[in-house]
Parts: C-alpha cells; sequence; structure tokens
C-alpha cells in the first residue's frame, strides 16, 4: 500500500470511530453525492443533469434519515459527510441547468414552453443554496461536538429543505427534461 493510501486509509478509520455508531469508510461514503468530477465526459448535459437529480435524491434521503434520528441516534459521521456534499453539490447541479439546460430550454419556441418557467427555478436555486448553507453549519456543528441544540427547529429545517428539493427535482424531471430531450433529439450531440 502506497503512503497516501495508508494515509487516506488512517483518515477513514479515524472518521468512522469519531461517528460513534459504525459507519463506512468516507470516500465510499460520500461517492454518492459527489459531482461528476472526470467522469462527466462520459455524459451529455441533459444525462449528467439527470444523473445530478439522482444524487440529490440520496442526499435527501439521507437528510430525512438524520430528520427521523434526531436528537439521541443522530450519526456524526453522516452530518459530517452530508456537510461537506452539499453545497458543492447544488453549485455543481445549479450551474449545469443555468448555463446549458435552462438556456436550451428558453430558446424552444413559445407554444413549447410555460411562461417564466427557468427564473421561477433559478429564484428557487438561490433559495435552496441558502438554506443549504444554514443547513451545512449546523450538520458541521452537530457533527463535531455531537450535540442537536434545537432538535425540533432543525427537523423542521431538514423536512423544509428535502421536500422542497424534491418537488424542484421532479419538476425538473417531469417538465424540462423530456421537452429538451425532445427538442434536440435530431442533435443529440448539442445537449
Ligand atoms: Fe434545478
Amino acid at each position: 500500500m502506497s503512503a497516501n493510501a495508508s494515509q487516506a486509509s488512517k483518515r477513514e478509520r479515524q472518521m468512522s470511530m469519531r461517528g460513534g455508531r459504525y459507519s463506512p469508510g468516507w470516500r465510499q461514503y460520500r461517492a454518492p453525492f459527489q459531482p461528476l468530477g472526470n467522469d462527466r465526459a462520459m455524459f451529455g448535459p441533459l444525462q449528467e443533469m439527470l444523473l445530478m437529480h439522482e444524487r440529490k435524491l440520496t442526499l435527501c434521503s439521507t437528510l430525512e434519515d438524520i430528520a427521523d434520528s434526531l436528537p439521541e441516534q443522530v450519526e456524526r459521521l453522516t452530518c459530517l459527510t452530508v456537510a461537506s456534499a452539499l453545497l458543492p453539490l447544488l453549485h455543481h447541479a445549479h450551474h449545469l441547468e443555468e448555463t446549458i439546460i435552462f438556456p436550451a430550454y428558453d430558446a424552444l419556441p413559445d407554444a413549447t414552453k410555460a411562461a417564466g418557467t427557468t427564473q421561477r427555478l433559478r429564484i428557487e436555486h438561490v433559495e435552496d443554496e441558502c438554506f443549504a448553507d444554514e443547513l451545512t453549519e449546523i450538520l458541521f456543528k452537530i457533527g463535531r461536538e455531537g450535540e442537536v441544540a434545537n432538535a425540533e427547529m432543525f427537523g423542521f429545517m431538514l423536512r423544509g429543505f428535502f421536500e422542497g428539493t424534491r418537488r424542484h427535482i421532479a419538476f425538473e424531471r417531469e417538465h424540462i427534461a423530456p421537452i429538451v430531450r425532445a427538442a434536440f433529439a435530431k442533435s443529440p450531440h448539442e445537449i
């Protein structure tokens, strides 16, 4: 085993121990929440958006698990994992949608699309990132200190976030994705 791999393995063991209850390794645990990184070259933008949706839904399920485990059963490692992944994943997904997917949708004929749709989705992105910023701070605090200051309020915040995110994703999958896919079906390399 190389020095770097040995160091990473040691760090994962330490993170698992700090979590209290058994948790899988750090890198393995974070993987479902990550942006695509070098793998993104394998996907077109539409496929990448749908994959980002899957990862955000996985993250929503984890946030729901945290809400259900408050206040005493919460896993500290899970909180740290989600805290470190939440904003980067949102930034990546929102940037992709706002720079490629939404402009493609907006360029379609008026009869094909609903007016003001992407403007509303962009506003939801800003709201989600502000909300996620607050959640990240609390999740890091729970992960570091192991205590939940106001479990009822935090549970309410978590549920508000993941329920809103699921609605947002459902709309993009059911309305945006099919229209954009159909519009570019004849030129698949453009989207
Ligand atoms: Fe979105």
